[in-house]
C-alpha cells in the first residue's frame, strides 16, 4: 500500500484514533482520494470486514484502486457519498461500524492544471470532480445571470466584491466567452481594485474559485441530509468522521452534529421535553481537532483542515 504521492492525508493519526477501528467492522470512506486514510483503515481492519471507498472522481478511484489493490475486503464505487445509503445498500450493507469524510478537493485535483481547480494554472475552466457529468464552471459562467452569481460568489466564497466581479464578468462574456482558469482571474483583477487586491494576503481570485467549484459540484446543499443519513446508518458506538477546509462546511457539520445530539425543541421554559425527539449522537467529539505544529509544518495545505467527530448513542 505504498504511497501514491496523489494526496497527504489530512490530520491521518487523528481521524484513526476517533474512527476507532475494530477488526471484522463495516467502514465506508466517502472521499476516498489517494486512499490515504483508507490505507490506515485496512491496516487497522488487517485482512478482516469490509471498507467500502466512494469517489465521484473516477481518477481518484483508479490510483487508490491501484495503492489498495490486494485488499479483498475493499469494495470501491464511483459515486457521490450523499447518496451513500443507497450505494450501501445495492451492496448489502445497511450497518456501519465508522465512517470518514475527508472533504472538498485532492491534491492531485487542484495540482493537475486540466481540470481547472487552479488559478495558477491556464487551463480550461472545468471543476467538475466527476469529469463524466454535469455542467463545468464555464457552462455555470455561462448560463447564470448577474444576481445568481453575484450570491454564488458571495455565499460560497464569502467574497465582499461579488457583485462587482458579477458585472465584469457579465460584460466581458458578452464580447467573448469565459472559458479558461485565467480568463475568471483577468475578471477578478479587473473588478477589484488594485490597493484591495494588493492588501489581499492570498491570491484575489481564490474566493471566487472556491465558490465556483462548490457551486459546481454542489458541496453545501446536500451536505446535511448527507450527514444525517450516515449516521443515520451507524451501529450503537460507531463513529463518524468528518473533515473539513472552510468555514461554510464546518459550520454545516458542527450545526447538524449539535443538533443530532440535542434534537429537543421544547422552548427552555418548559420544565420537561414535551417534543420527545430523542438524541441520536453521544456527547463524544463536541470539540473539533486541527492539524498539529508538526503538520502545519509538513503540510501547509492542512492550515485549515478541522476534524470533527460523533459517535452513535
Ligand atoms: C480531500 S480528498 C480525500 C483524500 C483522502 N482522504 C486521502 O487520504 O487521499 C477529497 C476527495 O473526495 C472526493 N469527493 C468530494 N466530494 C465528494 C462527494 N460528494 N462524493 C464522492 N466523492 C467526493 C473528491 O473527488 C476527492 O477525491
Amino acid at each position: 500500500m505504498a504511497d501514491n504521492g496523489y494526496h497527504e492525508p489530512v490530520m491521518f493519526g487523528e481521524t484513526m484514533d476517533a474512527l476507532r477501528i475494530h477488526r471484522g467492522g463495516a467502514y465506508v470512506d466517502g472521499t476516498l482520494g489517494g486512499g490515504g486514510h483508507a490505507a490506515g483503515i485496512l491496516a487497522r481492519l488487517a485482512g478482516t470486514g469490509r471498507l467500502i471507498g466512494i469517489d465521484k472522481d473516477a481518477e481518484a478511484l483508479a490510483s487508490a484502486g491501484e495503492r489498495l489493490a490486494g485488499a479483498s475486503n475493499l469494495t470501491l464505487i464511483h459515486g457521490d457519498f450523499h447518496g451513500a445509503r443507497a450505494l450501501l445498500a445495492e451492496r448489502g450493507v445497511s450497518e456501519l461500524d465508522g465512517a470518514l469524510l475527508d472533504l472538498g478537493v485532492s491534491s492531485h485535483q487542484l495540482d493537475t492544471p486540466a481540470r481547472g481547480f487552479s488559478y495558477r494554472e491556464d487551463a480550461p475552466l472545468d471543476m467538475r470532480m466527476d469529469a463524466s457529468q454535469g455542467e463545468t464552471a464555464a457552462d455555470l459562467i455561462a448560463r447564470m445571470g448577474e444576481r445568481e452569481l453575484a450570491r454564488v460568489f458571495y455565499e460560497y466564497g464569502e467574497e465582499n466584491w461579488g457583485a462587482r466581479i458579477a458585472r465584469e464578468i457579465v460584460a466581458r462574456r458578452e464580447r467573448s466567452a469565459i472559458l479558461t482558469t485565467f480568463d475568471l482571474v483577468a475578471c477578478v483583477d479587473a473588478a477589484v481594485p488594485k490597493p484591495v487586491r494588493m492588501r489581499d494576503t492570498g491570491h484575489p481570485a481564490r474566493r471566487v474559485f472556491q465558490a465556483l467549484r462548490i457551486a459546481v459540484n454542489d458541496e453545501l446543499a446536500p451536505l446535511e441530509r448527507a450527514l444525517e443519513s450516515i449516521a443515520g446508518m451507524l451501529k450503537p458506538g460507531g463513529r463518524l468522521c468528518v473533515i473539513t477546509f472552510h468555514s461554510l462546511e464546518d459550520r454545516i457539520v458542527k450545526r447538524t452534529f449539535a443538533r443530532l445530539r440535542k434534537p429537543c425543541v421544547c422552548p427552555p421554559s418548559f420544565p420537561v421535553c414535551v417534543c420527545g425527539r430523542e438524541p441520536s449522537l453521544t456527547g463524544y467529539g463536541a470539540k473539533p481537532v486541527s492539524p498539529s505544529d508538526e503538520e502545519l509544518e509538513r503540510n501547509p495545505r492542512s492550515r485549515s483542515a478541522r476534524l470533527r467527530a460523533a459517535e452513535k448513542i
